[in-house]
């Protein structure tokens, strides 16, 4: 095992109100989502992110805070809270949080006090403007839905700023007050026991905000201040951010004091997720090649996270149009599919048709890559999306956990639910749920639970140096390999349809009774590594030595 438990993790993503409803209100709750860890804990899941966990007018899922310092009451209280935390920790799971702290929602007492007056104490926890900002109708993230950054407030006679939509008001972290107070507030989650945080939009939170600049200053010293914090207050929570920045940006928000990381400990990897996007698409790898070499070394500490679908939308803004068309034209074909002018909001397994040999190969590929994987609930039994759902809630419907009404969700009247289950077609709940595929060893489930735990034993991949095995390929196939302190792992993946035979006998001095530990089919044996069969869209994962 290595030292730093974000090595080797394999890090789930769940709303709770969409999990498991324990009470039958509609919503799901804290005490649902207790009674789920066992399945968590068999799937192989080491630490759970939960989305957004406090009180929230819910304008954006919870991602508009009225209260840092309590849950939502629709899922249960702080009690239930402490409860999931010891529960989870008793079947080896940790707990990070969803730390919103670019804005507030603009219900929040602060922002309801800082409006009424230019006198009240809260004022400058925000960022205002007296005159219109030239800028105000720049730097929005969710274009279509959202049409200024400076929205104009009649009771405080002023602009506020908001980077997102206009209910999220942006905090003014340039105040040492607003400064101490986030300090607070990790504080007493870490005090609870939650092992870290997943810090949403990071490049707004360390924005040095003025009217009239759309491009302001970066303010990374504040990172490596909320890193020495939570440092000091828990040694092992960890930082991992949300940062979609271009490439070469990326560093600074590791830091680098003395060849380790000292800002954030992770960060996911957007640039990967486009690739893998384009590569899967064009059945190429050569976009995920050019993100590993491209993507910036990291200090000692630093890792990636990984993951194919986040609670958001697919984001391709930073491929260039024509390969976002390619993309488009073969997982959002239609317009309804997209949004923001950049994304996709669907599920997986639609994506790929449902084709199981490609979803298997797809997430083959994104768990043997470096990094932490992250997977989003309900991708493993290949839930479908909604996309009569307005925006991003398409890919938010409730987990489906058996053949019963709602899904086996909750109890509540149907028209109760949070948001409705997924019913009809070739995802609705009658055919993908975990009951049905628990009892089926054959199932996608079955096979996550077997390829996790077949992860957990090439510890390589998350704690190792991963590098693209550079020789010739059939047309389709990608070669890398993950060396670390406990061995070598090789992987082949086949992204095109056609079979291929590949040559890997260079590495035949370093074998040492060479084997498959997970594949699509039993293959022949590895012999001199000289003529190694894979089916179109076939995948090996070959463990060439042990140290
Ligand atoms: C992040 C979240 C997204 C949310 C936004 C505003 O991008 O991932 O879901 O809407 O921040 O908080």
């Amino acid at each position: 095992m290595s030292d730093r438990w974000y090595s080797e993790a394999v890090v789930y993503c769940l709303d709770i109100d969409t999990y498991s409803d324990s009470n039958g209100d509609g919503v799901g709750d804290i005490p649902g989502l207790i009674s789920r860890l066992d399945y968590l804990a068999r799937l192989g899941v080491t630490c759970l992110w939960l989305h957004p966990i406090h009180p929230s007018p819910n304008d954006d899922d919870g991602y508009d805070v009225t209260d840092f310092y309590n849950v939502d009451p629709r899922f249960g209280t702080l009690g239930d809270f402490a409860e999931l935390l010891h529960q989870a920790s008793n079947r080896g799971i940790r707990v990070i949080i969803d730390l919103v702290v670019n804005h507030t929602s603009d219900q929040h007492p602060w922002f309801q006090s800082a409006r009424s007056s230019p006198d009240s104490p809260y004022r400058d926890w925000y960022v205002w403007s007296d005159q219109e900002p030239a800028d105000r109708h720049q730097g929005m993230v969710f274009p279509g839905e959202q049409h200024e950054t400076w929205t104009y407030d009649r009771t405080a006679k002023a602009w506020y700023y908001h980077r997102f939509y206009k209910f999220q008001p942006d905090l003014n972290t340039t105040n040492p007050e607003v400064r101490a107070e986030i300090k607070k507030i990790m504080s007493f989650w870490l005090q609870l026991g939650v092992a870290g945080f997943r810090m949403d939009a990071v490049p707004f939170i360390i924005e040095r905000t003025e009217p009239g600049d759309p491009n302001p200053e970066l303010d990374f010293e504040f990172l490596t201040e909320l890193r020495q914090h939570v440092q000091w207050r828990r040694g092992d929570a960890i930082l991992l951010a949300e940062a979609n920045v271009e490439p070469d940006e990326l560093p600074a928000f590791f830091g680098d004091s003395g060849g380790s990381a000292n800002r954030l400990h992770m960060l996911f990897d957007f640039m990967l997720n486009g690739r893998l996007m384009l590569a899967l698409a064009r059945q190429d790898p050569e976009p995920v090649i050019e993100a590993l070499r491209d993507t910036p070394a990291l200090p000692e500490g630093g890792q990636w996270a990984t993951f194919l679908r986040n609670h958001d939308e697919i984001d391709l803004s930073r491929l260039t149009a024509e390969q976002r068309n390619q993309v488009y034209e073969q997982f959002g074909p239609e317009e309804h599919m997209r949004i923001y002018d950049r994304g996709i909001r669907r599920r997986f397994a639609p994506m790929l048709g449902n084709d199981r040999r490609r979803i298997e190969l797809a997430y083959s590929l994104q768990f043997s890559l470096r990094g932490t994987p992250v997977l989003r609930y309900g991708e493993e039994i290949g839930m479908g999306e909604d996309l009569s759902l307005p925006g991003r809630e398409a890919i938010r419907t409730p987990m489906q956990w058996s053949s019963q009404t709602n899904a086996g969700f909750s109890t509540a009247e149907p028209e109760k639910l949070l948001r409705p289950v997924i019913e009809n077609g070739e995802y609705g709940y009658g055919k993908v749920n975990v009951t049905l595929q628990r009892r089926d060893r054959n199932s996608l489930l079955a096979w996550f639970e077997r390829m996790i735990r077949t992860l957990r034993e090439a510890p390589e991949t998350g704690v190792g140096n991963t590098t693209h095995i550079d020789v010739p390929m059939p047309p389709g196939v990608l070669a890398h390999r993950a060396d670390g302190p406990s061995g070598t792992m090789v992987f082949l993946h086949n992204l095109g349809t056609a079979d291929a035979e590949v040559d890997l006998s260079l590495l035949q001095p370093e074998a040492d009774l060479p084997i498959d530990v997970l594949a699509d089919r039993n293959y022949d044996d590895i012999g001199k590594l000289d003529k190694l069969k894979l089916a179109g869209y076939g995948y090996r994962w070959i463990r060439l030595r042990r140290s």
